[in-house]
């Protein structure tokens, strides 16, 4: 197929972008650079060993799309999006314009065009604190930020127009917590600024750059007091968008489908598993809960796992391996 990817050049987009390539389909990029480099598309090319196009624009600029779709698109992968919690609590009409209005002019292009398959990034985060863990799919839908809001909000539009005409196909991406990287280390997540997730804060305690991990609370109701997540590894998420863009393909109708394991690990577990990977210390401080935290997420991926017949195969260990070995990289090339 000819894929108009969003986003492309970002963390979970790029290597998406390796994986289409790498099964036979034809790429389109657009992205604004906002929070990327064009440093990581150049890598994709290379790991993939075949190119792609790339359209150095904005999804809330109609004439940026416009372009993007020239030449003809079969389905379009959206992960165009700001996502950081605490930057939406301070900026949500930011958050409200680029994701909310950016998806909206997305569609709008994708009508005018005929396009009618549409691969989306949610998350988990649209389950709120969830009253059971694992959560299914029709677990009730919360936010607690902005971005979430935006998350559900857009989940909401592409229902709605999804549900106007028989041939549109949606399929809506909860994602838990993705992690790692290529395992080439040559693209991964590396954060302008402080970190604001666990894994790359981590790899930069463990590789030098910061001094120590602060622990965000040791007092929650899990058997060491950290938070459990369900880490997923980024080679995984992108196989799971190769199969989300066949399922859309092949079915119409809007479907969301949780991303994760279904296996928890709590803050310490994920240090432990990084510091035997990495085979350096990551020295650390107990602090006090950040806002907004919920005591355990994880994911009931069945329904993907059956629908989808995807399955997460990496472990926490290949996730810190190759977290790691972007990390080192990374460095060594400032
Ligand atoms: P990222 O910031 O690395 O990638 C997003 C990309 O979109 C960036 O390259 C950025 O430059 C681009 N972009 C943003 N706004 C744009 C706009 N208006 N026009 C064109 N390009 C624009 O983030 P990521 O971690 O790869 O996340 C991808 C998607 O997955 C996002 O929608 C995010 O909300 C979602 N998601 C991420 C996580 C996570 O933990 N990383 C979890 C759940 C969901
Ligand atoms: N944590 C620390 N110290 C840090 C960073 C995180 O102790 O410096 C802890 C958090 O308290 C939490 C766990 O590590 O218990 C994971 O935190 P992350 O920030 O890595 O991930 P979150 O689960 O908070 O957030 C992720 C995505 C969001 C999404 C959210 C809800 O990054 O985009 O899941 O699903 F909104």
């Amino acid at each position: 197929m000819n894929l108009l990817v969003t986003g492309g050049a970002g963390y979970i987009g790029s290597h998406t972008c390796v994986r289409l390539l790498e099964a036979g389909h034809d790429v389109t990029v657009i992205d604004n650079l906002c929070n990327s480099s064009p440093i990581a598309l150049e890598r994709v090319q290379e790991l993939a060993g075949r190119s792609l196009r790339f359209v150095q624009g904005d999804i809330r600029n109609r004439a940026d799309l416009d372009k993007a779709f020239e030449g003809g698109i079969d389905a379009v992968i959206h992960f165009a999006a700001l996502k950081a919690v605490g930057e939406s609590g301070e900026q949500p009409l930011a958050y409200f314009d680029n994701n909310i209005g950016g998806t909206i002019t997305l569609m709008q292009a994708m009508e005018a065009r005929g396009v009618t398959r549409l691969v989306f990034s949610s998350s988990a985060t649209v389950y709120g604190q969830p009253d059971h863990v694992p959560v299914k799919e029709d677990a009730p839908l919360r936010v607690t930020n902005p971005y979430g809001r935006t998350k559900l909000v857009m989940e909401d539009l592409i229902r709605d127009w999804c549900a106007s005409r028989p041939q549109l196909s949606a399929v809506l991406l909860r994602y838990f917590n993705p992690v790692g990287a290529h395992p080439s280390g040559r693209i991964g997540e590396d954060p302008r600024g402080v970190p604001n997730n666990l894994m790359p804060y981590v790899a930069q305690v463990a590789v030098g750059r910061r001094e120590r991990l602060q622990v965000f609370g040791n007092d929650y109701p899990t058997p060491d007091g950290t938070g459990i997540r369900d880490y997923l590894h980024v080679m995984d998420l992108a196989e799971a968008h190769l199969k989300a863009v066949g399922y859309a393909a092949a079915h119409a109708g809007c479907e969301a489908f949780n991303l994760g394991t279904g296996r928890g690990y709590s803050v310490l577990e994920l240090v432990r598993a990084f510091e035997a990977a990495s085979g350096r210390a990551v020295p650390l401080d107990i602090v006090g809960r950040r806002a907004g935290d919920v005591a355990e997420l994880t994911a009931d991926p069945r329904k993907a796992n059956a629908v989808l017949g995807w399955h997460a195969e990496h472990g926490i260990a290949a996730m810190c391996g190759d977290a790691w070995r972007f990390q080192q990289q990374a460095v060594a090339e400032e």
